[in-house]
């Protein structure tokens, strides 16, 4: 009996030790560093993301002097400067339609030690689309005397809108202390559609933690925002608002007390929109002298369908696995959402709270993302299981995006006024870059072989693929997450949102040969604004690589088509 249990627990060692480890969530920690805080990214073409950072003191050199936009190569996970004339900090922006990304708004302020630095706040900043896949002979464009926004704006928000421009939402016109107190109570459009900025009452009633509103393109070409603890539907073709209930509980989730939102998956034929909005801080005060790095976050997610039905409802409520102040949500190509970064304490902007650790208003970083999943019933829908720790907190200033390989690019943080780092400094600037891996990129994949460069809305679109004999579990018609094909914006981040984010889902099939996939796009521009969007094959949870198209005419804006 003895020698018999023996050996049956040597087997079960020996087995396990042979048996490939199941593939899980990892954290990549790449070789080089950003050379700049990437505080904000942008995926802008399939091998490049443009990073923007504060005009300051980062290590990153170009032309004799501090750069503070990059260019991060995601085949070399390699860094190349980029010369800008204006001080990019707390911008906004977004993809045009014709691929062009527009960077819009920043930081009013100079730098003494950066002679090459123009004030930032009405800037408009234009990256070409750029063809060459390391970023060679591509830069920003800027002519700060007939390019610029009819209003100055610091933390504006802006998304790519149904005619593919961009809606360019609030901010504050110079520096204010902590929150919001000289507003840019309005909202304006890249190209322009008026001579004048359109005043905005919901801007108005939502001061003074208003920056950085969450702000989304529906999919009937109105714009949803939510921003301190109110939302609204904003109709952009008739100029009206109309009021939402407000976010329950005291929570607010705008700067400098940031909760994160997104637009959950849209699905055909109806493509209902829902928004989700998670963390932020249930608080009554602003005053920074009343508020702590210790202050708790709220765990609370907020749900609304934005249909009548739904908005008569309201919000539902439930609860991420730990508080979060600045974390952001990003979607994963089956439709989960992806929760990382932020802490469990504290606030967003520099130095102001009572109590700051170093510079930074927020502690207790989480370092375990949750997954959340859209169609689980309520209160089953997030999960940390498997998921590994980053080790890095991605506090104030961290950004984060999916890549077109279909893993998440995690970089940044800075609580400071310029470079700050050293053993004794708790929360530095951070330079370090990270990949978040899902499980699906260590197995065969599906590919999509082969797409046309442009894609008209409401066609149906015959491509090559592969699938793995192991992804045997075929299913013919598409419908909904983790078996799916999906059209995504891959969104541009920073201050714990993304925006222009979008995943709509398409009607699809593949042949029987398994050699083809089949499709239909979404009806119009409304369901899935006019520019570059990604498609990701998903078979089982395993994602095939996004394959990059332009999505409608790649017209400048605004088209209809
Ligand atoms: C950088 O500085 C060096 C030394 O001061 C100078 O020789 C060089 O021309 C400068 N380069 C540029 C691009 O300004
Ligand atoms: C904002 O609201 C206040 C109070 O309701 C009002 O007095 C003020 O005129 C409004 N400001 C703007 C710019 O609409
Ligand atoms: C939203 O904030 C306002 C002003 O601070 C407050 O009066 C209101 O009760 C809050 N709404 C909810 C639902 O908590
Ligand atoms: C950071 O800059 C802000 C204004 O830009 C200033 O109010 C604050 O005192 C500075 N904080 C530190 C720690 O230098
Ligand atoms: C895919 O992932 C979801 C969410 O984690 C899970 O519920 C589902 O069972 C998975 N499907 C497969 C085929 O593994
Ligand atoms: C895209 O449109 C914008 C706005 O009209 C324009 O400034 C930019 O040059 C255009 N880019 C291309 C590649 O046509």
């Amino acid at each position: 009996m003895r020698l018999f249990g023996f050996s049956l627990l040597a087997v079960l060692v020996s087995t396990a030790c042979a048996a490939p480890s199941a593939p899980g969530w990892r954290f990549d920690l790449k070789e080089e560093r950003s050379g700049i805080v990437a505080l904000e990214s942008i995926v802008v073409s399939p091998t490049l993301v443009l990073f923007f950072d504060r005009a300051s003191d980062d290590p990153l050199q170009i032309n004799n002097h501090s750069a503070w936009g990059a260019l991060w190569n995601l085949e070399t996970s390699t860094v190349r400067p980029l010369d800008v004339l204006t001080n990019s900090f707390c911008a906004s922006g977004a993809l045009l339609s014709n691929g062009t990304m527009a960077s819009v708004g920043g930081d009013p302020n100079l730098f003494p030690g950066n002679p090459a630095i123009h004030p930032g706040n009405q800037a408009i900043r234009l990256f070409e689309p750029c063809a060459s896949p390391t970023g060679d002979g591509c830069t920003v464009f800027e002519d700060p005397e007939n390019l610029h926004l009819l209003e100055k704006r610091w933390y504006p928000s802006s998304t790519r809108i149904f005619d593919g421009s961009l809606i360019i939402v609030g901010g504050m016109h110079e520096d204010t202390p902590f929150y919001n107190t000289d507003p840019a109570l309005s909202i304006e459009f890249f190209p322009q559609k008026e001579s004048t900025p359109r005043p905005s009452d919901f801007l108005n009633r939502t001061l003074p933690a208003n920056l950085f509103p969450r702000i989304f393109a529906l999919p009937d070409g109105k714009v949803f925002m939510v921003a301190n603890n109110q939302s609204i539907i904003y109709d952009v073709e008739e100029n009206a608002e109309r009021i939402l209930p407000d976010i329950p509980n005291n929570v607010r989730v705008t700067n400098p007390i940031d909760g994160s939102a997104i637009l959950l998956p849209l699905s055909p034929p109806d493509f209902i929109p829902e928004v989700l909005v998670c963390g932020g801080t249930q608080t009554d005060t602003i005053d920074p002298l009343l508020l702590s790095s210790q202050t708790p976050a709220t765990s609370q997610c907020s749900r609304i369908r934005l249909d009548e039905a739904g908005i008569a409802r309201g919000w539902e409520v439930e609860h991420m696995l730990e508080p979060r102040i600045m974390p952001e949500l990003v979607h994963l190509p089956n439709g989960q959402v992806l929760i990382t970064n932020g802490g469990r304490s504290g606030f967003a902007a520099i130095a102001s709270v009572s109590d700051p650790i170093g510079n930074s208003n927020a502690d207790h970083p989480v370092l375990v993302p949750s997954l959340y999943t859209p169609d689980a019933p309520l209160g089953l829908r997030i999960s940390n299981e498997g998921m590994p720790s980053s080790g890095i907190s991605r506090l104030y200033h961290s950004s984060v995006t999916l890549t077109p390989q279909g893993n998440f690019l995690i970089a940044g943080q800075n609580p400071n006024n310029h470079t700050v780092v050293g053993p004794d400094v708790v929360f530095p600037s951070e330079f370090r870059v990270q990949t978040l891996d899902p499980p699906f990129m260590f197995v065969e994949r599906p590919k999509i072989l082969n797409t046309p460069e442009k894609l008209a809305f409401n066609k149906k679109f015959t491509v090559p693929v592969s699938i793995p004999n192991t992804l045997a579990r075929l299913v013919q018609k598409f419908k909904v997450s983790f078996e799916c094909l999906s059209l995504m914006d891959l969104g541009f981040s920073t201050h714990a949102f993304h925006s222009s984010a979008r995943l709509v889902f398409m009607e699809a099939t593949i042949s029987p040969d398994r050699k083809s996939l089949t499709f239909i796009t979404p009806p119009n521009g409304r369901v899935y604004p006019p520019g570059p969007a990604t498609i990701f094959l998903t078979i089982d949870n395993v994602s095939s690589e996004g394959a990059w198209v332009m999505m409608g005419s790649g017209n400048s804006p605004p088209t209809l088509e």
